[in-house]
C-alpha cells in the first residue's frame, strides 16, 4: 500500500510513518508545511528507506497536495495546528489548516477515489464529569481547537455522505512519547524537572486526562485504515486516565527533580475539566492499547533524558519567546543531571 501521510513531521505522524514503513513495508509519501511543529529530523532515521519521500507543503495547497498524493492509495491526515493554548491566544492558522486544509486534501481525494483517514482528538467530545464519551455522543467543542478539528470532521463526513468518499475518522485522547515538542504537559514537565525551571501546573492541576502512549495510537489509526467501515469514525483512547498534578509528581519521581518545582499557576480559559474516550468500536476491529501510563511514562521520560540533541535546537530557538509569552516567565537553561 502507499500511503500519503498529511502532518507526518510532527509528533504522532512520524511516529506513524515509522511504523508503516518499518512494519507494514508501506511506501509513504509526507507532505508536511514544517511549522514551528514539524520537523524533518523527526524522520532522519526513515528518511533514507526505499518508498520513501518528502514534498514540504501545506493541505490548503491544491499543487502541492496534487504532486504529493500523486500514486497514493490512501491518504491519512494528522495535518493540523495541535495546542490549545495557542488556538486561545491566536486561532487563524488553525481556521486555515482546519477548515481550508481538510477541504483542499478531501477533494483530492475524491477526484482520485482514494480512501482518507482524518487523525481527530477525543476534544471534539468536549468536556464530561462522569462515565465515557462514545462515537454517537454529541460534539461539543470548547476551544478554538477542538472547535475546528470538530468542523473538519463534520466536513469528512459529508464527503462520505454526499459523494461516497471511502472516508473515515479517528479520534485520539492525549497521546505522550517520544517527539513530542514541549509546549505540551508531559515533555514541557520532564524538560523543566531535567533542568530545574519551574513546574507550572494550570488551576488546581485536578484536570483529568486519558492518556495513551504514541504507538499505541499509530497501530490504532493504521488498524482503522486496515480494518474500518467507511463513513465512521472510532475513538482511540488510552487505557489509563489521571489527574494532571499526579502526572506531575510522576514526572518528578522519574527525574528526580525538587517538588517545591512545583508552582501553580493562572488556569487556562475555558479549560476542560475531563476527557474521557470509549473505544470498544475499535476494540471490536482487533486493536488494544500495549502500553500502561507508568511504563510508557518511564520510557518517555528516559527518552527525553537519552537525546538532548532533538530538544536542545528547540529549547534555544523560537521556543524560549513562546514560553516568556504563555508563562510571563523567561526559560532557565541549565541542565541538571540527576543520577
Ligand atoms: P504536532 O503539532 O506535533 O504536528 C502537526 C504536524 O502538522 C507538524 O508536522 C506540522 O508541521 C504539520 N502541519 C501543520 N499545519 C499544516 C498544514 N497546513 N499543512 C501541512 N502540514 C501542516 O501534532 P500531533 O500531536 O502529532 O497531532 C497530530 C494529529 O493528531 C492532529 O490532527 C491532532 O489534532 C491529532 N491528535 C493529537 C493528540 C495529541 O495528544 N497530541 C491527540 C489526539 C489527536
Ligand atoms: P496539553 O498537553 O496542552 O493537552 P490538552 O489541553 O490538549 O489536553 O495539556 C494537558 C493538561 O495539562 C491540560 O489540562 C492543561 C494542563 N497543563 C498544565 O497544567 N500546565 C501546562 O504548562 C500545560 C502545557 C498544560
Amino acid at each position: 500500500m502507499k500511503l500519503l501521510v498529511c502532518g507526518g513531521a510532527g509528533f504522532i505522524g512520524s511516529n506513524f510513518v515509522r511504523l508503516r514503513l518499518l512494519e507494514h513495508g508501506n511506501a509513504v509519501t509526507v507532505l508536511d508545511k514544517l511549522t514551528y511543529a514539524g520537523r524533518e529530523e523527526n524522520l532522519e532515521d526513515v528518511a533514507g528507506l526505499p518508498g520513501f519521500r518528502f514534498v514540504r507543503g501545506g493541505i490548503e495547497d491544491a499543487d502541492a497536495v496534487a504532486e504529493a498524493i500523486a500514486g497514493a492509495d490512501a491518504v491519512v491526515n494528522f495535518a493540523a495546528e495541535t495546542h490549545v493554548d495557542r488556538s486561545i491566544a491566536e486561532p487563524d492558522a488553525f481556521i486555515r489548516t482546519h477548515a481550508m486544509g481538510t477541504f483542499v486534501l478531501l477533494e483530492a481525494a475524491r477526484e482520485r477515489g482514494v480512501r482518507y483517514v482524518q487523525v481527530s482528538t477525543d476534544e471534539v467530545y468536549g468536556s464530561i464529569d462522569e462515565g465515557s464519551f462514545t462515537e454517537s455522543s454529541r460534539l461539543a467543542p470548547s476551544s478554538p481547537y477542538s472547535a475546528t478539528k470538530a468542523g473538519a470532521d463534520l466536513l469528512v463526513s459529508s464527503y462520505h455522505h454526499t459523494y461516497g468518499l471511502e472516508a473515515l475518522i479517528c479520534r485520539g485522547s492525549n497521546n505522550y512519547g517520544p517527539f513530542q515538542y514541549p509546549e505540551k504537559l508531559i515533555p514541557l514537565m520532564v524538560l523543566n524537572a531535567l533542568h530545574g525551571d519551574p513546574l507550572p501546573v494550570y488551576g488546581d492541576g485536578r484536570q483529568v486526562r486519558n492518556w495513551i502512549y504514541v504507538e499505541d495510537f499509530a497501530r490504532g489509526i493504521g488498524h482503522v485504515l486496515e480494518h474500518g467501515a467507511p463513513g465512521e469514525a472510532y475513538n482511540v483512547g488510552g487505557p489509563d486516565e489521571a489527574a494532571n498534578i499526579d502526572v506531575v509528581r510522576r514526572i518528578i519521581e522519574l527525574t528526580g527533580a525538587s517538588p517545591d518545582l512545583i508552582e501553580y499557576v493562572a488556569d487556562r480559559p475555558g479549560h476542560d475539566r475531563r476527557y474521557s474516550l470509549g473505544s470498544e468500536k475499535a476494540r471490536a476491529l482487533g486493536w488494544a492499547p500495549r502500553v500502561r501510563f507508568d511504563e510508557g511514562l518511564e520510557r518517555t521520560v528516559a527518552w527525553y533524558r537519552d537525546n538532548p540533541a532533538w530538544w536542545e535546537p528547540i529549547r534555544s530557538g523560537d521556543y524560549r519567546a513562546y514560553y516568556e509569552r504563555q508563562y510571563g516567565r523567561a526559560l532557565g537553561g541549565r541542565l541538571e543531571t540527576p543520577d
